[in-house]
């Protein structure tokens, strides 16, 4: 019978056959115990000499690390593993031999380990990392579907820039200019006038020259988009989304958060409503603290977030960023007209910000004019005015990025882990 590491647990005491890579070893005169790994799991294979011919057990004693292998043997239970059980290995054969391989048991350094990407992410942690931002995309599609989003796909390559000029790649298209997309955002606006509620998923990327933690010149967004919706209806919606992938998070990826020692004391505490502050009061707080860098008007850094993030222990919206700090399409704030609507949700444990979201102008001349006051090419987004000409609607929407949650969730400190083959400031191989 041939099954798999996760499968395993429905053969209890039956003898199966699993294809799996060795990890690890360790043996002795008598016993040798081989750390199996088959992209669903890890899991202990046990040859004991007595129980397994000669060749067997040399032969479990001689392989190398990476070699590839179909394993047969009893599955039995095993209180002290995490996965409840091991396999009583009978016989090994092998599929192809592994010699040197680069990245062994002992600590190899972060350039080394990105530069054997393709290798690394056959590791534990690593492993880990992917399931839980395969949970976070799973989640994702079951909120929005059964919240009555319909997911649309937005075009990567683009004529227009939705988040200002200076972070775009440049590429020809034919004998036009081009850019990557950075946000799908004026087209799910399109597409929220046709289907009421829409989200997409998709790759977006900003030529940016930041070297940060939370930086990746090329990531994934899910971009939500609501007809009839004002900003504090797309707050909730927001919440609701973020408290969905947590919950499903720490249902479902058990094994992995236990792999990559995460500790979920806070992440158990994510349930909706979520604190909001103003802007305002943030630039107050931020005084109080003793951060005398800050004034109103500027816009904040990772150190601010991370003094704000810590004040709460669940993620925050900071709202009502001044309009000059902010793109040229969120609607103004009726309050004050210096500030608009939008706020940003702030993870906590300095993880950053995870989300930008706002209501979008829905007046014709005030978009005109936003377009005009940026110096923005009217012409390049007539289809995007076309949408306050032909039955414009009050509308909102936002925009996670995946690899900063999976980030926060997972608890790693860096987000060039977060993603299979990250696209960093000095990095394009491999
Ligand atoms: O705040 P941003 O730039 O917002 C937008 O692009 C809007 N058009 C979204 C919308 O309203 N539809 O980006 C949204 C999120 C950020 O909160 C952050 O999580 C992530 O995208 N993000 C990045 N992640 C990794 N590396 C970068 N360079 C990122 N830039 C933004
Ligand atoms: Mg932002």
């Amino acid at each position: 019978m041939n099954t798999t590491i996760k499968q395993a647990k429905q053969h209890l005491n039956e003898e199966v056959t699993i294809g799996a890579w060795l990890t690890n070893k360790r043996s002795s005169g008598k016993i040798a115990f081989l750390q199996l790994r088959d992209g669903t799991g890890f899991m202990q294979g046990v040859v004991v000499k007595n129980n397994v011919s000669e060749e067997v057990f040399q032969l479990a004693k001689d392989i190398t690390q990476e070699t590839s292998l179909y394993v047969t043997g009893e599955i039995t239970e095993d209180y002290r593993s995490d996965l409840g059980y091991e396999m009583q290995v009978k016989s090994i054969e092998v599929i192809a031999e592994a010699h040197d391989y680069p990245i062994t048991p002992k600590d190899h350094g972060t350039e080394f380990l990105m530069d054997h990407r393709h290798l690394w992410l056959r590791s534990k942690k690593q492993h880990a990392v992917m399931k839980i931002r395969n949970e976070i995309i799973r989640a994702t599609y079951e909120f929005f579907n059964d919240n009555d989003f319909t997911k649309i796909d937005p075009p990567i390559l683009t004529a227009s820039a939705p988040e200002g000029t200076s972070e775009l790649f440049h590429t020809k298209y034919f004998d036009e200019d081009a850019f990557l997309s950075q946000s799908g955002q004026l087209y799910m606006e399109a597409a929220a006038m046709a289907h009421g509620r829409v989200f997409s998923f998709g790759p977006t990327f900003r030529a940016e020259k930041s070297k940060t933690r939370r930086h990746l010149i090329e990531f994934w967004m899910i971009e939500p988009e609501m007809a009839f919706c004002n900003h504090q209806q797309s707050l909730e919606i927001q919440e609701q989304y973020v408290a969905h992938v947590v919950q499903s998070v720490l249902k479902n990826c058990k094994l992995d958060l236990k792999a990559l020692d995460r500790d979920t004391t806070n992440l158990e505490k994510v349930t909706t409503p979520f604190p909001r502050i103003t802007y305002d009061d943030a630039v107050e707080f931020l005084k109080e603290q003793g951060f005398d860098d800050i004034e109103w008007g500027e816009d904040f850094g990772a150190p601010h977030e991370t003094a704000i993030a810590n004040h709460y222990d669940l993620p925050v919206f900071i709202t009502n960023y001044p309009t000059k700090i902010k793109p040229f399409y969120m609607q103004p704030n009726p309050d004050n007209e210096d500030t608009v609507l939008c706020a940003d949700l702030i993870a906590p444990e300095g993880y950053g910000e995870i989300i930008g979201g706002s209501e979008r102008i829905n007046d014709l001349s005030l978009l005109e004019q936003r377009i005009d006051e940026h110096q923005l090419d009217a012409e390049s987004y007539s289809y995007y005015l076309d949408l306050r000409r032909y039955g414009s609607v009050p509308h909102s929407g936002f925009g996670l990025g995946l690899e900063r949650t999976v980030a926060w969730l997972t608890g790693v400190e860096h987000v060039r882990e977060t993603s299979p083959f990250p696209r960093l400031l000095n990095r394009l191989y491999p």
